[in-house]
């Protein structure tokens, strides 16, 4: 069959005269031999700004989706599918370390000097994954005293700046969680019934602490010491200057709102309106702890292939890259929602026209 586009051939479109033509070893061009693992410590770093282009790629759809202060309900399989693609990369971004492990420390050694101050700290595609995700400047680990963007050429500094100054992924679904319409419906008030559906859970356990027929009243009067300081947490959520405080103190991001909306996705994902977004809060969750698991696992190798010496780029090395796994999270406060669930049965009972907007009519029969 004759096609109506010109016929193309696969090296041209894949541009792969660039592609193959991209490598420089430095060993090379300095020491005139060859350093033979450089080219795989060149080509894994490619790769990888390969897949950081593709998670941006991605990553910009999702937010321009969120960003017009509606979300198209269709546009949220969408979503989540984007977003369960940049977890399936990271999973490859995390084993592709093992490749790189193939190089031994001492293989490292015989091009590592003629790097210097080169690093992956340099990688502006990382910094705009992170920037459009939502970390914030003043959460980042300090590097040194210089801003993070120090090291970055002016071009590109200027656009991570620009990524800075956006609405990020995480300020867009903070929004989009306010403006759940299912908090307060037809005179159902979804946290008063929850706040009672907690206390009489809470109540019910610290009865079968004081009935325990096992424990002394010395070893009771400890556990409830205990339950109580649990409890006091728990009913912290129904509080919203305390809420407001922790955000201040800057404990917790996600607003009070937000906060509320979540937990009822998460509480009664099983409503068929609610699967969507409850896929869509878990995917966040999951591209979090993705970016922790490769911090800890590059700092990790970073660990085992220079020892405790400075990195490249000057930082304390892999001590400066365990603490950005601690600190350079974005969703926490999704995952911490784990805090506030309680047993499906002790869920306060939806009124039933209420559950009928949550659901698929049809699977309701008229009485
Ligand atoms: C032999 C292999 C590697 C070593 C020894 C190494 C070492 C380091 C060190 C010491 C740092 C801290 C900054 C510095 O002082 O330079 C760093 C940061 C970084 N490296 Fe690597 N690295 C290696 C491979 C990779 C690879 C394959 C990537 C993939 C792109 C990568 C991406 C990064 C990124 C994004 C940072 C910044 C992390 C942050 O600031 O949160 N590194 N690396």
């Amino acid at each position: 069959m004759k096609s109506k586009y010109p016929p193309l051939y696969y090296a041209d479109y894949l541009k792969l005269d660039n592609l193959l033509n991209s490598q420089s070893p430095k060993s090379t061009e300095y020491l005139g031999e060859l350093a033979h693992d450089e080219v795989l410590f060149i080509i894994v770093h490619q790769v990888y700004e390969l897949w950081f282009k593709q998670i941006l790629h991605e990553l910009d759809s999702v937010i321009t989706i969120f960003q017009d202060g509606f979300v198209n309900e269709n546009s949220m399989g969408v979503a989540v599918a984007r977003i369960a693609r940049i977890n399936e990369i990271q999973k490859l971004l995390i084993d592709q370390l093992r490749v790189l492990e193939t190089m031994t420390p001492l293989d490292f050694l015989e091009f590592r000097d003629l790097l210097v101050p080169a690093s992956g700290f340099q990688s502006y595609q990382f910094r705009l994954i992170e920037n459009k995700l939502g970390l914030k400047v003043d959460q980042r680990q300090n590097f040194d005293k210089n801003a993070y963007v120090s090291r970055l050429s002016p071009e590109h500094q200027q656009i991570v700046a620009e990524a800075e100054a956006h609405p990020c992924l995480f300020d867009l679904v903070e929004h989009w969680l306010e403006r759940t319409p299912f908090l307060n419906v037809d005179g159902f008030d979804f946290w008063e019934n929850y706040r009672a559906a907690v206390q009489k859970a809470l109540d019910r356990d610290k009865e079968i602490l004081r009935q325990n027929p096992l424990l002394s009243e010395k070893e009771k009067a400890k556990e409830i010491e205990n339950f109580s300081r649990t409890e006091a947490g728990f009913l912290a959520i129904f509080d919203e200057k305390k809420h407001h405080e922790l955000v201040e103190q800057g404990q917790r991001r996600l607003s009070y709102a937000a906060t509320q909306a979540a937990l009822l996705i998460n509480l009664f994902r099983d409503e068929p309106i609610l699967h969507t977004p409850f896929r869509f809060l878990t995917v966040l969750i999951e591209v979090d702890e993705l970016f922790t698991a490769w911090r800890h696992r590059h700092a990790l190798m970073v660990h085992r292939m220079i020892g405790t010496k400075v990195g490249t780029g000057g930082s304390s090395g892999h001590e400066y890259l365990h603490l950005t796994a601690e600190r350079h999270k974005v969703f926490s406060d999704l995952t911490n929602l784990s805090n506030y669930l309680i047993r499906r049965s002790e869920l306060p009972k939806l009124p039933e026209e209420f559950q009928k907007n949550l659901g698929f009519y049809y699977t309701f029969k008229d009485k």
